[in-house]
C-alpha cells in the first residue's frame, strides 16, 4: 500500500549505461543527463580513492590528470571493468536526476551492454537500489536500440539492428519481442579512435590523445570517398625528436585509418546474416538493417556497408539516443508488455 502511494509521485527513469556517454531520461520528461562515462578519482596516501569528479568534468581532466589522480572509464569494452566505481558513477547519475524534481523512489529501467555477467547485472542493480530505486529492471543493448528505432520489435518479423557504440559493437536479430540473434564485439568508436592514434603515429611519427584522435574522428572522418575531402590540422608531439608539431590530415587518411575496423564490423554482419533463419532473413532483406549509436554517425557508413551486403541501410533518427529512447518506451510499457524483454 505504502509502495502504491510513493509510486504516485514518482518519475520513473530509463537509463543507457553506455561504454562512452551514460543517459538518463525521465518519464514525461525527456533526456536530462547526457555525459561522458567517466569518473576522476582522486586516492589518498593511504590508497582509498575519493571522487573528483563524473561526466563532463572528468572527461575534460582525462589525460590532462598528475599521478595521484585517475580518470578512470569503468565500463570501458562493454564490460564492467571497475565494479566499485560504475556502482559510484551509476549512483550520482541518479541522484543528479533525483536533484533536478524530488522524486520518491522511482522505478528504474537500466539498458546494459548485451552479454554481461550474471555478476555484473547485480552489481548494476545493486547500485540503482542504493541510490533509492523501488525497483530496478534491466534491458539488453539490441532490444532498446530496436525500440528506440521505432522496429516493430513485438510482430513475428525479423528485424535487424546494429548498434556501433563507445566500447562494443551489437548486432541483434529480433523477433516477437526477444532477441533471436545477436553478436557482439569489442569494436566500435574506441577502436576507431586507436586505429587512428596508431596511424597518425605511424605515417607522422606523431602521438595524439584519444580525444584528438576522436575529434578527428567525428570532423572528417569517413567511410566512403568525398566529393570535397575534409582537412583538419592536429597538433601533437613529434616521437623522435620530442617536439610540439602540427600538420594536416585529410579524410583520405581517416578512411585508409579506420577501414580494416570498419572491416571487422562488415565481417561480424556477415556472420549474423548468414547464421539467421531463412523465415527471418526474408523480412530483413525487405525491411533492410538499421543503424543506432554515435558510430552510425560515420560519414557514409550506411551506403558502404549496403554496398557490401546488399542489403537497404537506413541510419535511424538521432542515432545517438536511440537507445535511450527505447529504454524508456519499454518503461513505459512495462505494464503492458506481454513478451518480456527485460528481467526484474
Ligand atoms: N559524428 C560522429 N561520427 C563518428 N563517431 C561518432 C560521432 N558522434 C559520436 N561518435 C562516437 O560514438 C561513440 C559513442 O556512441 P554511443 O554513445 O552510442 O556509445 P555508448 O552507448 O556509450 O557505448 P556502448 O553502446 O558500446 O556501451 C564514441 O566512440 C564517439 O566517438
Ligand atoms: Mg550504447
Amino acid at each position: 500500500m505504502f509502495k502504491k502511494f510513493m509510486g504516485m509521485f514518482s518519475n520513473d527513469l530509463a537509463i543507457d549505461l553506455g561504454t562512452a556517454n551514460t543517459l538518463v531520461l525521465v518519464k514525461g520528461e525527456g533526456i536530462v543527463i547526457n555525459e561522458p562515462s567517466i569518473v576522476t578519482v582522486q586516492y589518498d596516501h593511504a590508497g582509498k580513492e575519493r571522487i573528483l569528479a563524473v561526466g563532463h568534468a572528468a572527461k575534460e581532466m582525462a589525460g590532462k590528470t598528475p599521478a595521484h589522480i585517475k580518470a578512470i572509464r569503468p565500463m570501458r569494452d562493454g564490460v564492467i571493468a571497475d565494479f566499485h566505481v560504475t556502482e559510484m558513477m551509476i549512483r550520482h547519475f541518479i541522484e543528479k536526476a533525483h536533484k533536478r524534481k524530488r522524486f520518491f523512489s522511482p522505478r528504474v529501467m537500466i539498458c546494459v551492454p548485451y552479454g554481461i555477467t550474471q555478476v555484473e547485472r547485480k552489481a548494476v542493480k545493486e547500485s540503482a537500489l542504493n541510490a533509492g530505486a523501488r525497483a530496478v529492471y534491466l534491458i539488453e543493448e539490441p532490444m532498446a536500440a530496436a525500440i528506440g528505432a521505432d522496429l516493430s520489435v513485438k510482430e513475428p518479423r525479423g528485424n535487424l539492428v546494429v548498434d556501433i557504440g563507445g566500447g562494443t559493437t551489437e548486432i541483434g536479430v529480433i523477433s516477437m519481442g526477444g532477441l533471436v540473434l545477436c553478436k557482439s564485439i569489442r569494436v566500435a568508436g574506441d577502436k576507431i579512435d586507436q586505429v587512428i592514434m596508431d596511424y597518425i603515429k605511424k605515417n607522422y611519427n606523431l602521438l595524439i590523445g584519444e580525444r584528438v584522435a576522436e575529434d578527428l574522428k567525428i570532423r572528417i572522418g569517413t567511410a566512403v570517398p568525398l566529393e570535397t575531402e575534409l582537412t583538419a590540422v592536429v597538433y601533437g608531439r613529434d616521437q623522435v625528436e620530442g617536439t610540439l608539431v602540427s600538420i594536416e590530415v585529410t579524410s583520405e587518411h581517416m578512411r585508409s585509418a579506420m577501414a580494416d575496423t570498419i572491416a571487422e564490423i562488415v565481417d561480424a554482419l556477415k556472420a549474423v546474416l548468414e547464421e539467421t533463419p531463412p523465415e527471418l532473413a526474408g523480412d530483413i532483406v525487405e525491411n533492410g538493417i538499421v543503424l543506432t549509436g554515435g558510430g552510425a554517425l560515420i560519414r557514409g557508413l550506411d551506403k558502404y556497408l549496403s554496398d557490401i551486403i546488399k542489403l537497404p541501410v537506413f541510419v535511424a533518427e538521432d542515432p545517438l539516443f536511440a537507445v535511450t529512447r527505447g529504454t524508456g518506451k519499454a518503461l513505459e510499457q512495462l505494464d503492458s508488455l506481454q513478451h518480456v524483454a527485460y528481467e526484474n
